[in-house]
């Protein structure tokens, strides 16, 4: 592999902010190994979709209700992916499991970003909000989050990076998860990225 940076996709289901932070550390030089060349998403309208074009960034919606589930999803997803040269693939507020179908292809190369300190308040039925009025109903003093490998079984993967953030008394789930989303989050997907997307450079060249 003669390349200097990797071909990165970036799935979406929703509102985008983890995509911007990973287009933000882009433009400031954090991410240098990689570059976004697409974004997916799995609904159709979703913010995440302009912020992309806001970017030039190429776009596709894969439109999994539409097409009558999982199954179907992910043989497209598949084409779409080898069609646009992807090498690496980042789940950034993409709510769906993918199935061992897709994580067999991109072995070491599918990373997700989770609103908690792993193993912690994660595995199925963990997501969005609800990652957050789990932590607050447990009365935990400290959360955070999570940059994991993805394999077969919800939050399993081998960790990546992860940074505590501290619970206040007054928080509610929602002031919860914007404060990890700012201070964990949108600070280590980035780093995982540039950090995977690296190390698999070098290893290509050795
Ligand atoms: C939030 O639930 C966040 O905790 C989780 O993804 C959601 C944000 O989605 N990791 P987005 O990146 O704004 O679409």
């Amino acid at each position: 592999m003669n390349k200097d940076k990797l071909n990165v996709a970036v799935l979406v289901s929703g509102g985008g902010t983890n995509l911007q932070a990973l287009i933000d550390a882009q433009t400031n030089g954090i991410i240098k190994s990689g570059k976004i060349t697409l974004v997916v998403s799995n609904k159709p309208d979703v913010f995440a979709l302009q912020r992309a074009k806001n970017h030039g960034i190429k776009n596709i919606v894969i439109d999994k209700k539409q097409l009558g589930g999982q199954a179907p999803f992910e043989t497209e997803l598949l084409q779409v992916l080898q069609e646009n040269y992807v090498d690496v693939i980042v789940l950034a507020g993409f709510m769906s499991i993918l199935t061992e179908n897709v994580i067999k292809k991109y072995n070491k190369r599918i990373i997700n970003v989770h609103p908690s300190l792993i193993p912690s308040f994660c595995g199925m039925g963990y997501y969005g909000l609800k990652v957050h009025e789990k932590a607050l109903e447990k009365g935990v003093k400290v959360t955070g989050a999570t940059v994991h490998f993805v394999n077969e079984i919800a939050d399993d993967g081998e960790i990546i990076m992860q940074k505590a953030v501290n619970i206040n008394k007054n928080d509610t789930p929602e002031t919860l998860q914007l404060r990890v989303m700012k201070n964990a989050e949108w600070k280590i997907l980035p780093r995982s990225l540039e950090k995977v997307c690296k190390n698999i450079l070098k290893n290509k060249e050795n």
